[in-house]
């Protein structure tokens, strides 16, 4: 086996290559194969997912080079519950992570992972989280015994040979062990979607920068580039380092002026990431534009200029596919046109992909996600509510020409937005950076498929890192404050929410494109172009300072959507000291302070503070 692994290609870098070795020793695969990255070991690959049943090839005439695939339906997303951060002392790992004692885990996992890769090929895939070499990118090497992750991974990084060259003989790279957990014994059929139907484990070694993640094939839990090593274990030494590793899709925005300004988004998952990183604006605001530079992940590092530089360090989106049509998203439309990978979708008569909201009617005779014909009166969806994409960054229309610049762009502001049918505006302002980082630390956010907890309730999501900080949420918050002490001017932060609704149910903002309005009018006080008021939680607009050029949203309206209720606001603030109290060790003293003035300026009549008092 060692000589099939030197001459895969020449790995000069001993330490990897001896941890490969000792993996492949503990795991046993029937082969070991270092990916190139090559295209012609994608179309191999793929090929090979779809002999196994695995991959659907997708009719080429509607949809180029692309596949389609149903996981188990016990492997459909992220596993919060099954995730952990084993550092050295419980209390490093902070009260809303998993925590079990490192040299436990390893006894656990050792014995899980003891001939795991029986009957499968192990395959080691050198990446780059970010362009290739670039300052602010960090390379990590996945081993993976899943054929479904190599294809997944040529999309959403950088994968090969060059970056066993940035590494050369000894640089450092964080080590990413997957195994779907599933040996087979000889002559054992392969099902289809191969996963351990009873144990899972996402673990995270943050002391080491290593990553063991067993039983799943999906997403988040397999893909160990994308939330386990960008954002887990980034953030850790992100923290250590001086930088921060985001749960934040990137942005540019080019005013009629052609002046660029970049902002970073903050909203928990399947809460509009995508849909506001490829935003394209209603017509009549078409002298302003949006570039995308990531939808998922930013790393950011200040620069010697004082500004703060921000990379996407993704090279695909993985994205939600339900919802996504030709007019809330249709940029991501384009981008998922060829060579992309969908999962848990449900497929057309004519071997197309479809999904609840893509076209108002249902298409007959469907495949459902779980490989059935489907039956529109079940009541049930036909592609999995956490279904997704897979498509290379490079395909996206509205890509920003800086997206690969291996020194960042610079972040001209930060916003932080929940999912939310009462209490928080439509935008608000913080005053200043300390009010700024409360704001992003205490936003909750109803929860969705992709998170793990019941749908629908509101849970307090920090940074919309809840389930993605390698660390104590106390110091988590600590490291922004100081963030914000060490760089002289640091971003102004805003919060929106585009899903407040009224007494039916039905949302009170059309959101989406028309998102453009609010992106407007942040850029432009960034810049003191335009005008707010001040509110007992922040700076909002005007009715007269939001461009309503096409759009009938009348000033009561938007009164309606600013609204803020104090006795909703003193709820809220009420669970504010709930989360501040599962941290009080750790816990900013700012934010006690900045709790105690919130309330003061909440407490007192009338009831509901309005942009329209009456008169
Ligand atoms: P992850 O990839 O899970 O991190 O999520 P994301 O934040 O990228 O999620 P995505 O953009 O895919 O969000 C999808 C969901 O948000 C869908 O249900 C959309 O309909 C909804 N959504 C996005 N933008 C808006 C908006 O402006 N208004 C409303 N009402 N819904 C929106
Ligand atoms: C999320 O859940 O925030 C995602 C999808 O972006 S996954 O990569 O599965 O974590
Ligand atoms: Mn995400």
């Amino acid at each position: 086996m060692t000589d099939e692994l030197v001459s895969a290609y020449a790995i000069k870098h001993e330490a990897a290559l001896n941890w490969v070795k000792q993996i492949a020793d503990l795991c046993r695969p029937d082969q070991i194969r270092w990916c190139d990255g090559s295209s012609a070991e994608y179309d191999e690959l793929c090929n090979k997912l779809v002999e196994k049943g695995t991959f659907i090839r997708l009719n080429p005439a509607k949809r180029p080079n692309s596949f389609a695939c149903f996981s188990d339906p016990s492997d459909v997303a992220r596993v919060e519950d099954r995730t952990y951060i084993c550092s050295r002392r419980k209390e490093d790992a902070g009260p809303t992570n998993n925590w079990v004692d490192p040299k436990e885990m390893k006894q656990t996992l050792d014995q899980l992972m003891a001939g795991c890769m029986a009957g499968r090929t192990m395959y080691v895939i050198p990446f780059s989280m970010g362009p290739v070499g670039s300052p602010i990118a960090h390379v990590g090497i996945e081993i993976t015994d899943s054929e479904y992750v190599v294809v997944n991974m040529h999309i959403m990084t950088r994968v090969g040979k060059r970056v066993m060259d940035v590494l050369g003989t000894n640089g450092d790279f964080v080590k990413c062990l997957h195994t779907v957990g599933a040996p087979l014994k000889p002559g054992q059929q392969d099902s289809t979607w191969p996963t351990n139907p009873t144990t899972k484990y996402i673990v995270h070694y943050p002391e080491e920068r290593s990553i063991v993640s067993y039983g799943s094939g999906y997403g988040g839990n397999a893909l160990l580039g994308k939330k386990c090593f960008a954002l887990r274990i980034a953030s850790s030494m992100a923290r250590e380092e001086g930088w921060l590793a985001e749960h934040m899709l990137i942005l540019g925005v080019e005013n009629p002026e052609k002046e660029k300004t970049y902002v970073a988004a903050a909203f928990p998952s399947a809460c509009g990431k995508t849909n506001f990183a490829m935003l394209i604006p209603p017509k009549e605001l078409s002298d302003w534009k949006v570039t995308t530079v990531g939808d998922d992940i930013a790393w950011i590092k200040p620069g010697k200029d004082g500004r703060l530089y921000a990379i996407n360090p993704e090279y695909g989106y993985f994205g939600v596919a339900p919802g996504t049509n030709e007019k809330t998203n249709p940029n991501a439309m384009k981008t998922i046109a060829k060579n992309t990978i969908f999962t848990n979708v449900a497929i057309t008569e004519d071997g197309d992909v479809w999904w609840e909201g893509m076209t108002k009617e249902v298409p007959k005779n469907l495949t459902d996600w779980r490989g059935q014909k489907y039956d529109p009166a079940s009541g049930k969806p036909a592609a999995h509510p956490n279904a997704r994409f897979t498509a290379p960054a490079s395909q996206c229309p509205s890509i920003d020409p800086d997206w690969e610049n291996p020194n960042g762009v610079p972040i001209g502001a930060f916003i932080f937005g929940g999912r939310r049918s009462t209490t928080v505006p439509l935008i608000y302002q913080a005053h200043n950076w300390n009010y700024g980082v409360y704001l992003a630390a205490t936003m909750g956010s109803e929860m969705t498929a992709a998170a793990f907890g019941e749908v629908g309730k509101v849970r307090r999501d920090p940074f919309a890192m809840l389930p993605f900080c390698g660390y104590h949420m106390g110091d988590y918050f600590n490291h922004w404050l100081q963030f914000g002490r060490d760089i002289p001017n640091p971003p102004r932060v805003f919060g929106v929410n585009w899903f407040r609704k009224d007494d039916k149910g039905n949302f009170l903002w059309p959101g989406f494109g028309d998102n453009m309005r609010v992106l407007k009018w942040i850029v432009q006080k960034i810049s003191g172009k335009t005008n707010a008021v001040e509110s007992p939680i922040g700076w909002m607009p005007h009715y007269d300072d939001i461009d309503w050029r096409g759009l009938d949203f009348s000033k009561q309206e938007f009164d309606r959507i600013m609204e803020i209720d104090r006795e909703q606001w003193k709820q809220e603030l009420l669970s504010h000291a709930e989360l501040f109290e599962r941290m009080y060790d750790r816990l900013p003293k700012e934010f006690i302070f900045m709790r105690e003035l919130l309330l003061s300026s909440l407490w007192r009549s009338p009831e509901k503070w309005s942009l329209e008092p009456e008169r």
